[in-house]
């Protein structure tokens, strides 16, 4: 097995100190929750900033998610740099598929907000109620305010549809989030979209706020970690042009966001990113090698390509699940868990293509009990 970490410089020359906190944040809960459209301070017990940059037909944005649960209910607000339609999607099992979607939008002054489910890759999502659901947000409201647009949910933890994903306290909910410009959900994302983690509460938990400094170990990961997602990008559209097979062209458009939200925080750090300039150059060895090595294997044939692009995602999430393990910093970590969710989907990806060519993949590096759990949808 291949542990990448062992060989990442210990220091990254140019290191600039964090200009500010995390966007992982922790409060206390102290006020009463209201949909009103305002975030109050103390209203939720969790927040983090989601944000995309600019790209290729993207004009890019923020979203600010804060939470808080019990044992009984989730309460959550979207707070989206647009005037248009911000949504969250719970536990996609690959791209937008089977994800729990909340989506909402202002007009005229009054919030509606759609519960739905994605039953397709990209689309459609229609209503739970269209599906033989049932729909259970039981209470929101929002407001445009300027440019952004703020939407507050509750609804159980547990809703007992199928169609919406059911939460316990504590776990690590993956999320896809997106927002458009304008329309409703009739007008697909156009400012910004993106994967996520949001960890919920356990019962009890205390809550409170850590701050650390960046290290030299952040530094260095993080730019490992930008490189890595230009591999798997590079790579891809190696196997694009090769064999082109749809999924290739959709995970290295992934990459590239993969690579963007990356970028966010490698600029937010004033960090330099190791840009090589060209396709398939890197300026890790290790990362060098290993596309090198994939590029041969995964040629002759489509299978051979699939079982290569699968092989690569173990070690982004073995590598990610280390990142995630070595920092304190909340926004970096909750970045890599979006990475590592996006991987764990692009793993399931590939798996299920090579299954509808009759072929079997066995796990490369991950141990056969995290692989299984991982290819198990959520
Ligand atoms: C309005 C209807 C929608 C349409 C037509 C649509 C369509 C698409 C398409 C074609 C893509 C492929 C990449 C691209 O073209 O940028 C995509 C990707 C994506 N969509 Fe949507 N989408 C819609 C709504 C949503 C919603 C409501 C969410 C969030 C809950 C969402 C989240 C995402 C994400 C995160 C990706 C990237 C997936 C990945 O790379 O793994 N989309 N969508």
């Amino acid at each position: 097995m291949i542990f990448l970490l062992l060989v990442l410089p210990v220091a990254f020359s140019g290191c600039i100190q964090p200009e500010k906190s995390p966007d992982v944040k922790e409060m206390q809960v102290s006020g009463v929750w209201k949909p009103d459209g305002v975030i109050s301070p103390g209203e939720y017990a969790r927040s983090m900033v989601l944000e995309a940059p600019a790209s290729n037909g993207y004009s890019g944005g923020v979203l600010e998610l804060s939470w808080m649960n019990d044992a009984e209910y989730l309460y959550l607000a979207l707070n989206g740099s647009t005037r248009g339609w911000i949504s969250l999607g719970f536990e996609p099992s690959e791209w937008m598929k089977d994800s729990d979607i909340i989506i909402g939008s202002v007009r005229n002054g009054k919030a509606i907000v759609l519960d739905e489910y994605c039953t397709g890759n990209y689309g459609p999502h229609v209503n739970d109620t269209d599906l033989g659901g049932s729909y259970d947000i039981l209470e929101s409201g929002g407001i445009v305010n300027g440019h952004s647009t703020v939407i507050e949910v509750k609804r159980k933890m547990n809703t007992g549809d199928k169609f919406d994903k059911a939460f316990l306290p504590g776990q690590k909910v993956s999320l896809i989030w997106a927002m458009a410009d304008n329309g409703f959900d009739i007008v697909k994302h156009n400012v910004a979209k993106g994967e996520g983690v949001m960890a919920l509460s356990a019962e009890g938990q205390q809550v409170g706020s850590a701050f650390a400094a960046l290290t030299s170990a952040d530094i260095s990961g993080l730019s490992f970690i930008w490189e890595e997602e230009k591999v798997s990008r590079d790579l891809y559209k190696a196997f694009y042009t090769r064999t082109s097979l749809g999924i290739f062209q959709n995970t290295s458009r992934s990459e590239q966001n993969h690579m963007d939200a990356v970028r966010v925080l490698l600029d937010r750090y004033g960090l330099q990113y190791p840009d090589s300039g060209k396709v398939g150059v890197f300026t890790d060895q290790t990362l060098q090698e290993i596309y090198s090595r994939l590029l041969v294997q995964g040629n002759g044939s489509d299978e051979k390509a699939l079982k290569a692009a699968a092989s690569f995602e173990e070690i982004s999430i073995i590598d990610l699940q280390r990142q995630i393990a070595s920092t304190d910093k909340g926004d970096i970590r909750a970045a890599y868990e979006g990475l590592l969710a996006g991987s764990e989907k692009h793993l399931r990806s590939y798996v299920r293509a090579l299954m509808e060519q009759s072929e079997t993949y066995k796990p490369q590096h991950l141990g056969q009990m995290e692989y299984d759990q991982i290819i198990k949808e959520p």
